[in-house]
């Protein structure tokens, strides 16, 4: 498994991810929020392969580009990423651990949390630990709930690898009845934003991407908010990565605030050629 998400690593879906969850925490963070959960970890980071050598090959050789809007943190981060470790990419816990502990003046305030099933993913993750103090369970994420949504605000990430409505959880998907449990323990919370990833095939998934965004819509509970964000893998548009980006109380004004205009991101010039087009359906 662990070599099926090295080979994705930094291609399309995960720069549409690590770029919104990037600019969610510069946000949050803004607003004194030190707490990030993820239920699917995944690896931690991943061997550079083709997608992330042409990330790194732009902000190499562009080093006075300019990284403004939207992905400019993910472009940062990345560069800083590169100083140190030069034969990996950063996935989701260690991007956010990195803007976490670059911004914090107190260290003890941080409180990052995950859950991963895979052995071999979660002991490359558990390898992060002498870096960054990390909690982590070598566990699934749905027994794990209460531990997951424990403090009053929160960034919490879901990346399971597909959505279905009646998900078995042995199948690495994520549910309904996961969705509805995320959203009662957020919908409490002072502030928190929720980010769900997910990818489709159109001829063969396009169902999974649109009873998400029903579920969302008929779950959704009082005073909270939905974004949705979505990319095309192909020119022609076979295969599209979708990130619902759902804010709760304080988390509102957070997601309401996202930056919309991609055009103009380092992410959509010639080389990169990430074009991501905002859904922008909003439900309260
Ligand atoms: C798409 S990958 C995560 C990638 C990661 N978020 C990143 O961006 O670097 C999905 C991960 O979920 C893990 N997984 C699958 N089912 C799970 C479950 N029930 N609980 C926790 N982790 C699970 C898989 O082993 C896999 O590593």
């Amino acid at each position: 498994m662990q070599n099926k998400q090295s080979k994705n690593a930094g291609n399309r879906g995960d720069r549409l991810k690590h770029a919104i969850l990037l600019e969610i925490l510069d946000y949050t963070i803004q607003n004194n929020i030190w707490s990030y959960r993820e239920s699917h970890a995944g690896a931690g980071y991943y061997d550079l392969n083709e997608h992330s050598m042409e990330l790194l090959n732009f902000l190499s050789t562009n080093e006075k580009n300019n990284l403004q809007g939207v992905g400019q943190l993910y472009g940062q981060i990345l560069k800083q990423w590169w100083i140190k470790n030069t034969k990996t990419y950063p996935g989701s816990i260690a991007l956010a651990s990195e803007i976490l502990y670059r911004n914090s003046k107190s260290l003890d305030k941080i409180d990052i949390r995950a859950t991963e099933v895979d052995i071999e993913a979660f002991t490359r993750l558990y390898s992060l630990k002498s870096e960054f103090n990390l909690g982590l369970k070598n566990e699934s994420f749905d027994t794990n709930l209460d531990w997951l949504c424990e403090g009053s605000s929160m960034v919490f990430l879901i990346d399971p690898f597909f959505y279905d409505i009646n998900v078995k959880m042995q199948s690495g998907g994520f549910g309904r009845e996961q969705l509805i449990n995320i959203f009662k323990n957020l919908s409490i919370k002072k502030a928190a934003v929720l980010i769900i990833f997910t990818s489709y095939i159109e001829r063969s998934h396009k169902k999974t991407y649109e009873d998400l965004k029903m579920d969302i819509s008929n779950h959704l509970p009082p005073k909270s908010v939905a974004r949705h964000f979505i990319t095309t893998r192909k020119k022609n548009g076979k295969t599209y990565y979708w990130i619902s980006v759902i804010g709760f109380g304080d988390g509102v004004k957070i997601v309401k605030g996202l930056h919309s205009d991609w055009n103009k991101s380092w992410l959509a010039s010639k080389e990169i050629n990430t074009l991501i087009k905002e859904v922008n359906e909003i439900y309260q």
